[in-house]
């Protein structure tokens, strides 16, 4: 697709996604999976634990993205691209998650996105990890996760609010460069939600 039929793809797809949520009374689920849904509109769910686990899921939007998941691998190597396949050339986490000795993030991986070969970049590029491994579990599993601080690196909810909504190398998946497809809504929407479930509980969703 070009960028512009691409674009008015978008308009056309977010017009009737508000439509719905304008019928149905709150945007949960309701959405297109590239927006987020504010906590404002959750507000009509009055069982504050329901509430709670529906902001979550909406976050879950973001978590279970490639740009996400392509990092927080369940195994020792990163995941590439929109169809998340396994990373070329073969690279491993290292005993620091920037790599092996031969093999460091670094050598490819820039301190910013390199547009003419298409690799993304970050001071900080690494690996998430082990413990913090996304891939192939469910909402709840990583909800439950996350908010263990055996396996958060030792963070409380509020830290939460502060690593989603405004961490640089968190934020890259909102600006990850052009053939990847950014994470949904943004990174501020992301940190509004991690608040607004923090504030009601901090309830995981039962699947
Ligand atoms: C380039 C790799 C990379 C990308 C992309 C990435 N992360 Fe991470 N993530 C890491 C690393 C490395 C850590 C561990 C850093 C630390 O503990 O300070 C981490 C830790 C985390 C943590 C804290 C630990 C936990 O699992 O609870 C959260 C939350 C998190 N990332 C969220 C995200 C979200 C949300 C996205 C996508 C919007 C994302 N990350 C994308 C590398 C990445
Ligand atoms: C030899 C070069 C090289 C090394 C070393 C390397 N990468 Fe990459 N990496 C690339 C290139 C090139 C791409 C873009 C390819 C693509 O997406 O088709 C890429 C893409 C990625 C992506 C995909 C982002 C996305 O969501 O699409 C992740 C994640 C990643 N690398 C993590 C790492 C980590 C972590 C390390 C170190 C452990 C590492 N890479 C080491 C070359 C390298």
């Amino acid at each position: 697709m070009t960028m512009k039929s691409d674009m008015r793809f978008r308009i056309i797809v977010s017009v009737s996604a508000l439509a719905t949520s304008m019928l149905s009374g709150y945007a949960a689920s309701q959405t297109a999976s590239y927006t987020l849904a504010s906590p404002q509109s959750f507000t009509s769910i009055a069982d504050t634990e329901v509430r709670s686990a529906a902001m979550f899921t909406e976050l879950g939007k973001v978590l279970t993205h490639p740009r996400c998941v392509n990092c927080h691998p369940a195994g020792d190597r990163p995941r590439q691209g929109d169809e998340s396949r396994l990373h070329q050339p073969p690279v491993g986490r290292g005993l620091d998650g920037h790599g092996t000795n031969t093999m460091r993030c670094s050598i490819c991986h820039q301190k910013a996105n390199f547009e003419p070969g298409r690799v993304p970049g970050h001071p900080e590029w690494h690996i998430a990890p082990r413990e913090m491994a996304w891939e192939g579990k469910t909402l709840a599993e990583i909800c439950a996760q996350i908010k263990d601080p055996a396996r958060n690196g030792g963070r409380k909810v509020e830290d939460l609010i502060q690593h989603i909504g405004t961490d640089t190398l968190v934020g890259w998946a909102w600006q990850p460069g052009f053939g990847r497809s950014p994470a949904p809504g943004t990174q501020k929407e992301a940190g509004a939600l991690v608040d607004a479930w923090g504030k009601t509980g901090a309830v995981c969703p039962t699947r």
